[in-house]
């Protein structure tokens, strides 16, 4: 059986601050290390900035995210620049400064977090006019992260858990794209079908006959409605599971058949009974 893709979720965000190019740095010295997994959204002039949560304020496990406070599409960018991640010296870095730190010999997955609004229909398929209005909505973001990503000689694949943000990308960029599942696990399958994305990432929990199915986990519980490893396999898409946070839960996804696992920590794959 092949071994799934290691993806490393904002830069293996279990050892390192997220998002932040000191994670990058760690990541890539890991030889299993495919890709990094990024959070993009934009700074107040519309500058791509790496960072996952919409305000600079707030707490991950007690520690404040930043010393910064208020909506990140509000916040100058340079304010963001200086703001502090998770009590440590590495700071929120553009889209652009990320990326330099990067080998071309990794991958890196951007998700399109944000687009400079509050009402972003996450997990949505949408009605046909409303796609076409949630499309302009990212354009002018999208295009911002289009244009920082030529420099980038590593592959790229992009995912959101917003239809505007494929949409929007499929018209601009030939990149691989991805559809991530929220709640609704049709719906994204529905996206991933009308812009013929090349992977879905559905969370770890919607891979039918693992021990992770039915549990509780980001938008979804109780059993998955539908088999969606089965499907997008059928239909010739990847498929990348979010989030492994122990050997356990890498071990189950792998014997299942993903092809890529976004991974808190490194060497997850490593102490697998499987291999
Ligand atoms: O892209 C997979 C995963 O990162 C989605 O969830 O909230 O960690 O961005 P989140
Ligand atoms: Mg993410």
């Amino acid at each position: 059986m092949s071994r799934p893709a290691v993806i490393a979720h904002r830069g293996y965000a279990g050892v390192a601050p997220e998002n932040t190019i000191a994670a990058v740095e760690r990541a890539v010295a890991h030889d299993e290390t495919a890709m990094l997994e990024i959070d993009v959204r934009p700074a107040a002039d519309g500058t791509p900035v790496v960072v996952h949560d919409e305000r600079l304020e707030g707490t991950r496990e007690g520690r404040p995210l930043t010393d910064a406070t208020g909506l990140v599409r509000e916040t100058p960018l340079e304010a963001i620049r200086e703001a502090r991640v998770l009590g440590t010296e590495a700071t929120i870095p553009t889209l652009s400064e990320l990326l330099a730190a990067v080998p071309e010999t990794v991958g890196v997955n951007v998700e399109l977090k944000g687009c400079g609004r509050s009402d972003l229909r996450v997990g949505e398929s949408l009605s046909s006019a409303e796609r076409d209005r949630r499309r302009e909505a990212w354009r002018p973001f999208v295009e911002r992260v289009v244009a920082d990503c030529a420099a980038f000689g590593g592959d790229l694949l992009f995912s959101s858990f917003c239809e505007g943000a494929i949409a929007a990308l499929r018209e601009l960029a030939d990149y691989a794209t991805a559809a991530l599942l929220w709640d609704d696990l049709e719906a994204g399958l529905e996206i991933a079908r009308r812009y013929d994305c090349e992977a879905i990432h559905p969370p770890r929990n919607a891979i039918v006959g693992t021990e992770l199915a039915g549990t509780a986990y980001a938008g979804l519980s109780g059993e998955p409605s539908i088999d969606v490893l089965a499907e997008a396999h059928a239909e010739g898409r990847a498929v990348n599971v979010w989030t492994a946070t122990n050997w356990l839960q890498f071990d189950a996804l792998a014997a299942a058949g993903v092809d890529g696992i976004v991974a808190d920590y490194p060497g997850l794959g490593d102490r697998s009974p499987s291999r």
